[in-house]
């Protein structure tokens, strides 16, 4: 979760290295420092708190230099303080580094070092990478080879950054299992590292992504990218997209509620390139699915974390309604442990915004080691959870920065109907008319979002009446059950008011008790296959002295004349109807926590991307 910047070339380091560590603000962070070379000393800034701190700190006491390394902290060993927060300096005084992940032998190595003399001035795992690097280097290695020797004896999942006044033209970084990306940005006469792509977006859009298990030796004018065990590889030149810009805010208050209003052009961009209208078919080249594969695919595990998991439940829906294939749902924690069957006929589809959650990036491994067809749903570039798979769909929403997720839930949800689509059309079980009306559909999707959208101000209204409650019970059936699930995440991550989604026919079996007029409920009861019976949970709700705002399709004027507040969404294909009905419940959650005055981009406790387990 941590951020990381570093810089090497020409210029002073530190204002690249603090704008760099703005942008990585939502990656979760307690703590935060910077370290330039300047001479043959080794300056540092750090303080326990927000990055405005540092900020603050650093033009009071500034230090100028290069090349230089930043770091934002999400405390995993060592409480939150100045002490704990990096960037760590050796004993000499020679070497510093910057780190992201957990060093799980670092307790061992901390003794061994111990006992030949080396002394700790910090709780941290991270003061354990350095002070063996330069217990390596006074052995008379190279910089490169003390810290090859060191990344070779850390174990656990890391991404390690050290620099030294002895070799102050060079950073030195590896990527050791899934703590988290390093990008390294190529730019002309100079060079940055970074744990996200926005950190150094605003200097080159040529970046080079680590996979794990290499190290890079980067110089102004150099990069070597070698493997742990000294073997130089070709590393691909990716080039981004997407400008600086579109990573920031524009005109509105917080990341959230601008990538919420993005979910057009994010729904837009998803299907660009794969959907051929005029014939009626979809193309996923990325997915590598041939007719043969298709065919023997006899059951797929969906697994993720989180938003990412209520959108596989809908994708449950999806592929066994079009493909008729058996899916299982498995939370990417329980996956890992649950020892799963599978065999070379078994897909396990990841899904994930980051691509670089440790549980799902741990559940892809545990069904790579038994053997099956690894798939993921991926919004960040280069992530390892697109490179490690056989085959990929990007969600192409452009950055999620909101630590909630919005365009990432609805994307994968379209993702989703086109794989079934695809896989159904490749193992020859869909008729022509049926996957022509399937793929049409798809063309309404941006149109209908848009139309929910513009209701902003009527859904706020209703956030000023419910800002204040407790507790919320969110209902859903079928297809969109999930939605409940996601609807409850947005508002307990950003409002931190206890909500809970409910398959809505289980209420009866004890929920119901919970009812009274001290627990709003909220219905997802769009005119879908399952609207008849959300009635009547309306009905047993409100007989309880319930409050009950309804999700519902315009014109339904039952259900308006049942229920206390209605946000109203326009008629949709089911089985595309959850990426309209989440709509009104992500700008629910975000009104009432904005109404609230919480940090919506930055929720307490929480981090974008969970890279420890
Ligand atoms: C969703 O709003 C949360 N931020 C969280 O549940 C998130 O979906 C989960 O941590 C998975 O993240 P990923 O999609 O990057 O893997």
């Amino acid at each position: 979760m941590c951020g990381i910047v570093g810089y090497v070339g020409p210029r002073d380091a530190t204002p690249i290295i603090l704008n760099g560590l703005k942008r990585l603000e939502y990656r979760g962070y307690d703590s935060a420092g910077v370290a330039v070379i300047n001479g043959d000393q080794i300056e540092v800034r750090r303080d326990a708190g927000k990055l405005s701190q540092l900020i603050d700190h650093v033009s009071k006491s500034p230090l100028k230099g290069a090349p230089g390394i930043g770091h934002t902290r999400w405390a995993t060993h060592g409480a939150p303080s100045a002490r704990n927060a990096h960037p760590h300096v050796g004993n000499s005084g020679k070497i510093v580094v910057v780190h992201n992940g957990i060093v799980e032998n670092f307790l061992e190595l901390k003794e061994e070092l111990t006992s030949e003399g080396m002394t700790f001035n910090s709780e941290t795992d991270t003061e354990t990478i350095v002070q063996l690097a330069e217990h390596i280097k006074a052995g008379g290695s190279s910089l490169e080879d003390a810290a090859r020797k060191t990344f070779n004896q850390i174990e656990g999942a890391n991404v390690v950054v050290l620099m030294s006044t002895d070799e102050p033209d060079k950073i030195v970084t590896a990527r050791i299992g899934n703590a988290g990306g390093v990008v390294i940005g190529l730019g002309d006469n100079e060079n940055f590292i970074a744990s996200d792509i926005p950190a150094i977006l605003e200097h080159t859009r040529k970046v080079i992504f680590l996979e794990s298990r290499q190290m890079a030796i980067v110089t102004r004018d150099s990069v070597r990218v070698e493997t742990l065990d000294g073997r130089e590889v070709k590393p691909e030149i990716h080039t981004i997209a997407w400008d600086a810009v579109s990573a920031e805010k524009g005109e509105y208050r917080h990341f959230m509620q601008k990538e919420i209003h993005e979910q057009v052009r994010a729904l837009t961009d998803t299907l660009a390139g794969r959907v051929d209208f005029q014939e009626g078919r979809i193309r996923l080249p990325e997915l590598n699915l041939t007719p043969q594969i298709a065919k023997r695919i006899k059951r797929i595990y969906i697994t993720a974390c989180g938003t990412a998991a209520y959108a596989g439940m809908v994708g449950k829906y999806l592929i066994e309604k079009i493909a008729r294939v058996p899916v299982e749902v498995v939370i990417a924690s329980e996956f890992r442990y649950s020892d799963p069957i599978i065999d070379k006929n078994t897909v396990v589809l990841a899904i994930s915004q980051s691509g670089e959650t440790a549980d799902t990036l741990a559940a892809m491994e545990e069904g790579r080691r038994k053997g099956a067809i690894i798939w993921s749903i991926v919004n960040a570039i280069g992530s390892q959870a697109m490179r490690v798979a056989d085959g990929y769909i990007s969600m192409q929403t452009g950055p999620e920065v909101g630590v909630a997720s919005t365009k990432a839930f609805t994307a994968p949800l379209a993702d989703q109907y086109m794989l079934a689509i695809l896989l159904a059309d490749l193992r020859g079980t869909l008729d022509e008319e049926t996957r022509k009306s399937l793929v049409a559909d798809l063309r309404l999707v941006p149109d209908l979002a848009g139309r929910v959208l513009d209701t902003d101000a009527e859904i706020e209204k209703v956030a000023q009446v419910l800002k204040d409650i407790q507790h919320c019970l969110y209902l859903g059936r079928g297809i969109n059950m999930p939605i409940a699930y996601e609807g409850a995440l947005k508002l307990k991550e950003i409002s931190y008011i206890h909500a809970e989604g409910y398959p809505a026919g289980e209420m009866k079996h004890g929920p119901i008790a919970l009812i009274d007029e001290q627990m709003p409920v909220l219905c997802i009861a769009p005119k879908d296959p399952w609207h008849e019976k959300m009635i009547s949970q309306i009905q047993q709700a409100k007989a309880r002295g319930g409050i009950v705002i309804a999700i519902a399709t315009e014109g339904d004027e039952l259900i308006k004349d049942m229920v206390d507040h209605i946000l109203w969404v326009p008629q949709a294909p089911w089985m595309l109807s959850p990426i309209i009905t989440v709509l009104p419940l992500q700008l629910l959650a975000y009104h009432i926590a904005a109404i609230r005055g919480l940090d919506v981009d930055q929720p307490r406790n929480l981090a974008k991307s969970v890279t420890v387990e």
